[in-house]
């Protein structure tokens, strides 16, 4: 018997209006997948095919036009109360407040969970140095390089111990080798806290070094490629599923 999944979507379609009125436009087309509790997913594909899209129906922050979207058992975008504190995001761009410093950042959502004020700054400098962030506390964001304000916001995420993290593209405007320490800090803090990750991102390296389980998606979003990945998983294999990645994605370029 296999314990419930973290995140379930069941045929989950996705329309939006087109602006010029000529009907409407599929983002998310009949999407089902489960997570597990304890893996870390990357979704991959092209610009547009309905990525966020879909992060954002597990964040509740868009309704599925039918279907179901489920997180822990509940409707994230009826429920959005409950869950709060649940789920930890960190964004393309960092998003953190540029009036605020680097510790005030990561507190924001201490503060908005009501934590102690004590412990919150606990709680928070203790993030920023697991992110290698001491001294920097008192940072503004303007003074802080990308790299380092993508630390930030991944101490911000984890922070207030969500069960969950969604990652869209976090580490996209980074430098490689940033990128790679980033990937490799971030899979660490995510097994050694026990938490779930869906990881978006449109590079097949990226998707490979970050996920157990890769997920292609073709426009508009499902589900046209998945494989696991582990350790154990050699490098002949690793690049055959890269080759069948490539070709996947490819596929799609020709018919799009
Ligand atoms: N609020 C919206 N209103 C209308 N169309 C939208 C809306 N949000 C997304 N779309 C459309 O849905 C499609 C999927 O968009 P989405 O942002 O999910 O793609 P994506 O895979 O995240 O792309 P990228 O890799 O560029 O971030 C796009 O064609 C986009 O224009
Ligand atoms: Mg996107």
């Amino acid at each position: 018997m296999t314990a419930d999944p973290v995140i379930r979507f069941t045929d989950v379609t996705k329309t939006f209006r087109r602006p010029d009125g000529r009907g409407d436009f599929v983002a998310v087309d009949k999407l089902s997948f489960e997570i597990a509790k304890g893996e870390i997913v990357a979704v991959l594909g092209k610009t547009g095919c309905g990525k966020s899209t879909m992060f954002n129906i597990v964040a509740g922050l868009t309704e599925p036009s039918e279907g179901e979207a489920r997180v822990v058992g509940h409707d994230p975008f009826r429920e959005f109360d409950f869950f709060r504190g649940k789920i930890g995001i960190v964004f393309q761009n960092d998003r953190l407040m540029p009036w605020r410093t680097a510790l005030d950042n990561v507190l924001l959502g201490l503060q908005v969970l009501d934590t102690d004020p004590k412990q919150a700054v606990e709680t928070a400098r203790g993030w920023l140095a697991r992110l290698g962030l001491s001294g920097h506390e008192n940072d503004y964001p303007h003074a802080l390089s990308g790299g380092m304000r993508q630390r930030v916001s991944i101490a911000r995420a984890f922070a207030v111990n969500p069960e969950i993290l969604l990652c869209d593209e976090p580490f996209s405007a980074l430098d490689e080798m940033t990128a790679r320490d980033l990937r490799a800090e971030f899979v660490r803090l995510v097994r050694q806290n026990n938490k779930t990750a869906v990881f978006i991102t449109h590079q097949i390296n990226e998707a490979m070094e970050i996920g157990d389980r890769v997920l292609v998606f073709h426009r508009p979003a499902r589900i046209a490629y998945e494989t696991r990945l582990s350790a154990a998983t050699g490098e002949a294999e690793r690049r055959k599923v890269q080759e069948d990645i490539m070709r996947v994605l490819s596929v799609e370029q020709a018919t799009a």
